[in-house]
């Protein structure tokens, strides 16, 4: 088992049976247990979780629709007037069981309903062990811009099991596989060259390189918990990312994860493009990621209601586009302002345009 202590919370990587869930669920064996899963999870990872503790035995099941275009208001309405039915109290504690779209909207559900109930995240993507459930960020979508709606709160544990990844599609382990790539880009090259050579169709995702994700994330998360600054490099790809996932989510959708992968591509050329990164690191970073993250192509003509998109991310100050770029792997550089004509630029110049 490997610990990782953050400033306010416990994350423990390792068999989720022996980690510190089985305390935290003694000192609420008089309180309701509230489970949330999606349909995968439910099917996938609750049995073994309830089988587990004798104190999930009386637990309240909560069944949300998967899939990103459900990590909205509509679902939260629903689980809140579940709640109020159920009386729920402030005392009583909600497990989040899920990939990322759980976790997020688990936690943000939990931080409104009666101005705070605790919560613990028990990830089971990929992409939410190293990512979404560590951090504190709780969110839910408003239509096609991402995670609009959302609450600074930290959970009250982070329970990581990688064996819940056996059922996981490979898909989404190519997503998850993206924001460990990030975290190397960002901050560390020595994570970048170990994880650049992970076939995520083969590989098995083991503690210890899940925890060296994870820790990569707390040094960043606790210098700057509220993104004032330098936590704003973990949007690095995201800036182009979450506005191709939201411009694609009621067509062609891809995973979060592929989304950052295509808006790293673009960034880094962008990185390029403004004297930042060397062509030669881009050449690495191209060459790996579009040989894994296979390109999307658009219509010039779509690019104005992509740009449209970019102009919503939470990064923006004065109307204008801010993004995270590189200065080379392992670095990143905050608040670059950047225009239309730059990344109208960059997606001709890595095809990802369809020349007529
Ligand atoms: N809060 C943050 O800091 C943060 C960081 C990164 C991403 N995110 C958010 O995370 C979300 C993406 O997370 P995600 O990729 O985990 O999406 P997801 O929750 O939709 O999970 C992906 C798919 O995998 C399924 N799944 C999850 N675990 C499984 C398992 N063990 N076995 C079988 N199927 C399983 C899910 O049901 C879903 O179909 C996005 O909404 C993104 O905005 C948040």
């Amino acid at each position: 088992m490997i610990h990782i202590n953050t400033q306010d919370y416990l994350v423990s990587i390792g068999s989720f049976s022996e980690s510190n869930l089985g305390s935290i669920l003694e000192a609420y064996s008089a309180a309701k247990k509230i489970i949330l899963v999606d349909e995968n999870t439910h099917d996938c990872c609750l049995e073994a979780l309830i089988t587990t503790f004798d104190d999930l035995a009386d637990a309240e099941v909560m069944l949300l629709p998967s899939g990103e275009e459900n990590k909205v208001m509509e679902v939260c309405f629903q689980v809140w007037e579940a709640w109020s039915e159920y009386k729920v109290s402030r005392h009583d504690l909600v497990l989040n069981l899920g990939g990322g779209v759980v976790t997020d909207m688990g936690g943000f559900m939990a931080s409104i309903f009666k101005r705070g109930l605790n919560f613990v995240n028990i990830p089971t993507s990929l992409l939410s062990m190293v990512d979404a459930s560590v951090g504190g960020k709780t969110g839910i979508d408003l239509g096609v811009y991402k995670n609009q709606l959302g609450l600074f709160v930290n959970p009250l544990a982070v329970i990581v099991d990688p064996g819940f990844l056996n059922t996981l599609p490979v898909e989404e382990k190519w997503s998850g596989l993206a924001e460990m790539l990030k975290h190397g880009l960002i901050a560390s090259k020595a994570h970048w060259d170990i994880v650049k050579f992970i076939d995520a169709s083969e590989d098995v995702f083991g503690a210890e390189i899940i925890a060296a994700s994870i820790e990569i994330k707390r040094t960043i998360v606790e210098a700057d918990f509220h993104e004032k600054n330098i936590r704003k490099k973990l949007n690095f790809g995201h800036t182009i990312g979450h506005a191709l996932e939201g411009y694609l989510l009621f067509s062609a959708k891809i995973s979060h994860g592929h989304a950052v992968a295509l808006g790293m591509m673009l960034e880094a050329q962008l990185s390029v493009e403004k004297g930042l990164l060397s062509s030669t690191e881009n050449e690495e970073i191209q060459t790996y990621l579009s040989k894994n993250y296979p390109k999307v192509q658009f219509q010039a003509s779509e690019l104005p209601a992509i740009f449209e998109l970019m102009k919503n991310d939470k990064k923006n100050r004065n109307q204008e586009i801010q993004s995270v770029l590189l200065s080379k792997i392992g670095e990143a550089v905050i608040d670059q302002v950047v225009h239309f004509e730059e990344i109208e630029k960059v997606f001709h110049t890595l095809n990802f345009i369809q020349e007529d």
